[in-house]
């Protein structure tokens, strides 16, 4: 595995997953295709050393784990984590709007969107439909319209001349992209739409009508590289499938005697507090239900080491006086180790010393960020995991620009030289720090 061909299979993985049901899907498949097994919680578990698993809840959480070959319960768990959601914008429950002869949608901004990003794209629609089926079942189903359907036009500068100056957006009056035109009495239905889809891509589903809904809408512009020498690469939702194809990939190719698993929550964006967010139980329902008895379950867990991955930020050339400048943070120049002071980050000496040992044996350089002691720190889910399952905690990411926009921008070796020790994480053959 290069470099070039982890890319295009990132790529490909990206388009794949324009929301984080299909990002959980798109892993399912994965796993499943390289011998995981589909375990359900609603179901009793057989597990067995040597085997690998995957659980999946309401369709936006994952957590895959390889069994070790020796008796698991008495050795450590070598854990990765990420999240699958991107901030974006939702369609409302009755999303349908006629206003001066358009047909428009309403829609909610989840999580910290920056909204400028999105006026004059070419976005589509995908997610999830609850529907009634022929024989009054519910059943839920992933739909992607995947063609260009949707525009939020800017306003003209005309209409306002202060708009490079001020640009204030509220998200309620100003943010509903068009669907369509409105040409007769007969006003197009979104639910009818979403029919239509349904008849597209599940031909053979007896669907008698949809009654919930969970869709998203996302730029059609695939990724890319860009730059002279095709230093960059720019796509959307980098943050944070960048870290959940990294942590995917190195789960399909690890070998080694070790336990490994992969924590993949929603919600991150929103706050994590949810039945899929990382403050949410799955992580810890599915350790309990690996190692019932408590002693041992602190004994593995005090054992284990937990590597939260998760985009840092790099320092803007336009805007370097936002960074702090002895930690000015550079694309293409490895992983970047994140550390806060008030535990925004759950890294420490010892965790940071780890993932530097383990980066140095695969050749690879890591970089140290904190934000400027003046302004505030974003956080991720290495502190809530860390703090319920009490574990060895670094939280590490790819330096990207522009987070949180609809395109954001990493560099192109940056997946590589993430994957690079991460992979080795779940490959050593011993945790970090436990050579004796
Ligand atoms: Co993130």
């Amino acid at each position: 595995m290069n470099e070039l061909a982890l890319n295009e299979d990132f790529f490909n993985f990206l388009i794949a997953s324009p929301t984080p049901f299909h990002a959980v899907s798109t892993m399912a498949s994965r796993f499943r295709n390289h011998g995981f097994q589909h375990l359900r919680e609603k179901d009793s578990w057989k597990l067995k050393e040597g085997n690998s698993y995957f659980v999946i809840r309401e369709d936006g959480a994952i957590i895959a784990f390889s069994l070790g070959s020796k008796a698991y319960t008495k050795e450590g768990f070598r854990i990765l984590g990420a999240h699958s959601d991107s901030p974006c914008l939702q369609i409302k429950p009755r999303p349908d709007i006629n206003n001066q002869h358009y047909h428009q949608l309403g829609i909610e901004v989840y999580g910290g969107a920056l909204l400028n990003p999105w006026f004059d794209r070419a976005l589509s629609i995908a997610g999830r439909v609850c529907c009634r089926m022929g024989d009054n079942s519910l059943q839920t189903l992933l739909l992607d319209l995947q063609r260009p359907l949707l525009i939020i036009p800017s306003l003209a500068i005309h209409f306002d001349r202060e708009a490079n100056k001020k640009h204030p957006i509220n998200p309620q009056q100003h943010l509903a992209p068009l669907i369509s035109q409105v040409v007769s009495d007969t006003f197009p239905d979104f639910k009818k739409i979403l029919m239509e889809q349904i008849s597209r891509e599940h031909q053979d589903k007896d669907v008698a009508e949809i009654l919930g809904f969970d869709m998203f809408c996302y730029d059609t512009q695939p990724p890319c590289h860009i730059g002279y020498k095709n230093e960059f690469i720019s796509g959307s939702r980098l943050d944070n499938l960048l870290s959940c194809y990294v942590g995917m990939r190195s789960m399909l190719e690890a070998n080694g005697s070790g336990n490994r698993m992969f924590i993949c929550n929603n919600h991150e964006e929103t706050g994590s507090t949810s039945a899929t967010g990382a403050l949410g139980s799955l992580p810890v329902a599915v350790i309990e239900r690996l190692i019932p008895d408590v002693e041992s379950r602190q004994i593995c867990l005090g054992r284990s080491f937990f590597i939260s991955m998760d985009n840092a930020h790099g320092v803007h050339p336009n805007y370097a006086d936002k960074s702090d400048p002895s930690h000015s943070i550079q694309l293409n120049h490895g992983p970047v180790i994140k550390i806060n002071a008030n535990q925004r980050y759950a890294t420490n000496s010892f965790s940071n010393a780890s993932f530097q040992m383990l980066a140095k044996e695969v050749g690879v350089k890591t970089q140290e960020f904190v934000m400027r002691s003046d302004m505030a720190c974003g956080s991720t889910i290495g502190p809530l995991i860390a703090s319920q399952l009490g574990v060895r905690t670094v939280d590490v990411g790819a330096p990207s620009l522009a987070m949180h926009s609809i395109r954001e921008l990493t560099g192109s070796q940056d997946p590589y030289l993430l994957y690079q020790p991460i992979l080795h994480f779940l490959s050593r053959e011993h945790l970090p720090g436990d050579e004796r």
